[in-house]
């Protein structure tokens, strides 16, 4: 499956978000991640419409709206309409009975829809919706933060969701997020993820082109799919 590079706006400086986009379409991005945070499903609040609005008018790069929200169902229209093109909704952020409803409805928006597993939340989660899905989240932190430590364990838990992804669903990419950075991505790459979220390691680098490449070239390089 083709690496695509998802630098994560949480990590830019926000005094200064239009210099900071451009860098990151500058730097060979491939979709910009944009962490929507609500203080409640997470104890940290981000940013929300009226930051993705204007940035999705002024740039090409496709935005990977991860919501970290409770009741994400509740956004879908909104989402659609400003032109988001991936929409990623917690498992266990809103009810159950809602979520394949959800994930039809970004669908139908036209955007890509995928469902993302907090660190502990098992793979299991995904079987009700894996024919929903064009893309999974494994978290590889808790999710509220940038600049957290990866977590290694939720390795096994990548390859299991490519597993099943492979029997039911095969075009469906995995999307790692959190501690993303040189020492870490082979592992990720090797576990089956092909879309890196990149915080720290690609806002906060020197050169964030460089960055890009490099972590590109790592998981281009082990990547076993
Ligand atoms: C954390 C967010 C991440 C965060 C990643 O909850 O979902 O997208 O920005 O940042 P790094 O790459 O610094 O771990
Ligand atoms: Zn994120």
């Amino acid at each position: 499956m083709k690496i695509r590079m998802a630098p994560s706006l949480l990590a830019s400086d926000f005094l200064h978000l239009e210099r900071e986009l451009r860098r990151a379409e500058e730097a060979g991005a491939d979709l910009l991640h944009c962490d929507v945070m609500d203080g409640v499903y997470v104890p940290n609040i981000s940013f929300g419409f009226s930051v993705l609005e204007p940035l999705s008018r002024e740039t090409r790069l496709p935005l990977d709206v991860h919501m970290m929200t409770v009741c994400p169902d509740r956004y879908a229209d909104k989402l659609a309409k400003l032109g988001a093109a991936s929409v990623t909704i917690h498992s266990d952020a809103m009810d159950p009975e809602r979520t394949a409803d959800t994930l039809r409805a970004i669908r139908d928006s036209g955007m890509r829809a995928a469902l993302a597993l907090s660190p502990k939340r098992p793979a299991a989660d995904l079987v009700p919706y894996l024919s929903l899905l064009d893309m999974v989240l494994v978290m590889t932190v808790e999710p509220g933060f940038g600049g957290q430590s990866f977590m290694e364990d939720m390795m096994p838990k990548v390859s299991e969701v490519r597993r099943m992804l492979d029997r039911e669903n095969p075009s469906c990419e995995i999307q790692v997020d959190g501690g993303i950075a040189s020492g870490t991505i082979a592992r990720a790459a090797e576990a089956g993820a092909n879309v890196f979220v990149v915080g720290t390691a690609s806002f906060r680098a020197e050169h964030m082109g460089d960055a890009l490449a490099s972590l590109r070239g790592i998981a281009e390089g082990t990547g076993s799919l």
